[in-house]
């Protein structure tokens, strides 16, 4: 295990019914703020006006900036930076998923910072101060509600890039299952894949003495496979939505890479496709997920694979390590298209076009330091194997 300093301050207030402590926890920080949301999910399921109920009854003030986009762009941020500048707000509420949370954590930073706010993306600039944010998730997925990073997007360049700053913590999150209820089964999916894939780019890594961090890898994709299926199945299924929220969470609060070098090579492969093909993130990972695997399956990784087909599909262990990899492999292929996930960029409409181009944008120098290192050639090949 190598070094590490593990420090989230996030207060989590998780159950049904905890949106009680909202008002409490935003009055003792704030007293004006932004209320994000996306298309509407918040206004239909009850979420809004059990926020604005909370805001009223601590005089609250607030001001609503609607309309965030899935795959949230850099314009929409900016607008919410105009409002609080404008309106003299000093805190940020987010109602929604990680789209919502992402660009809510960017307003927060921009509203401190004195420039543009894609500056963060661009790695121009490290957010060093922000508004407080106050979070309530809607979906279990991306783990923004624990984390410190934010993904944007720029359509009119085709990017799509992330930050992460210590200031970009949710000073607290509200973490209600009943709220997921609403979520339509392809957002579960796509949601239970990204979970996943968090914790596959954490678990996959070329330091493998982290016991304990890759022990509750292994828990939380065996319960992503338990709860995903069910939550898929049974939307109003309290123990399913549970389980899957606080999975979430956990595989990407940095607990996961303690102590090992993580690439994000997937990630990184995928967010060229939003950036380009506005595809659902979810989808994107599901897609090339394991045809990334099937292209790293090696004599040197095969233990790894086999570990994982043994601890999280049960898989017979005295079977040859080969054969071990390559049927945990399919089982995650399976177990995404039985969600109801596409398996490949064809069914997107997406061909080949663009892939030299994304596999430049993607590499980063992470990609020497990951569980396999690829170059920009691995990249299109792994493209053009998920086609
Ligand atoms: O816009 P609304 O109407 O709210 O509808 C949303 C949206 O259409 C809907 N939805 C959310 N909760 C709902 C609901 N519909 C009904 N009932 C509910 N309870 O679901 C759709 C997708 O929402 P979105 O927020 O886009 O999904 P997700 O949470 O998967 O966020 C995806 C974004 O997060 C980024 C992704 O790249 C993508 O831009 N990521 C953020 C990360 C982070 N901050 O740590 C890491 C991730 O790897 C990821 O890159
Ligand atoms: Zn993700």
């Amino acid at each position: 295990m190598q070094n590490f300093t593990f420090d989230i301050p996030t207060v989590i207030h998780f159950g049904k019914g905890q949106i009680e402590k909202l008002g409490g926890e935003i009055a003792a920080r704030a007293h004006r703020v932004l209320v994000l949301y996306g298309g509407g999910s918040v206004r239909r399921n009850g979420v809004y006006d059990a926020a604005i109920r909370q805001l009223q009854a601590h005089s609250i003030a607030w001001v609503d900036l609607p309309g965030v986009e899935p795959n949230p762009r850099i314009a929409t941020a900016r607008e919410g930076i105009r409002l609080c500048r404008e309106e003299k707000l000093d805190g940020v509420l987010a109602l929604g998923g990680g789209s919502v949370i992402d660009c809510a954590k960017c307003v927060a930073a921009g509203a401190l910072y004195d420039g543009d706010p894609w500056d963060f993306s661009a790695k121009k600039a490290v957010p060093e101060q922000a508004l407080p944010l106050f979070t309530v998730l809607t979906m279990a997925a991306t783990g923004s509600e624990m984390d410190s990073i934010a993904v944007m997007s720029n359509p009119e360049t085709c990017e799509k890039e992330s930050f992460s700053a210590p200031c970009c913590y949710p000073a607290v999150s509200i973490l209600d299952p009943t709220y997921t209820y609403s979520l339509p089964a392809f957002q579960t999916a796509a949601g239970t894949a990204d979970i996943m894939s968090h914790t596959f780019e954490n678990y996959f890594s070329p330091v493998e003495t982290s016991y304990l961090a890759d022990s509750l890898a292994e828990a939380i994709l065996r319960a992503c496979v338990r709860y995903g299926a069910q939550a898929v199945k049974t939307p109003d299924s309290y123990e399913a939505r549970a389980n899957l929220m606080w999975c979430a969470s956990w595989a990407i609060n940095g607990f996961l890479n303690m102590g090992k070098p993580v690439g994000w090579s997937v990630h990184r492969m995928e967010h060229e496709l939003s950036a380009f093909y506005d595809v659902t993130h979810g989808v994107g990972l599901a897609i090339l997920t394991p045809n990334w695997m099937r292209y790293v399956l090696s004599e040197g990784t095969e233990h790894r694979f086999a570990r994982y087909g043994v601890e999280v599909w049960g898989l017979d262990r005295s079977l040859p390590q080969r054969e071990l990899a390559e049927a945990a492999i399919e089982k995650t292929r399976a177990f995404f298209s039985s969600i109801g996930l596409p398996a490949t960029l064809g069914e997107l409409g997406i061909g080949p076009k663009h892939f030299e181009e994304m596999a430049r944008k993607a590499r980063t120098a992470n990609f020497d330091r990951t569980f396999v290192p690829l170059s920009v050639e691995d990249i299109v090949n792994i493209y053009r194997l998920s086609l």
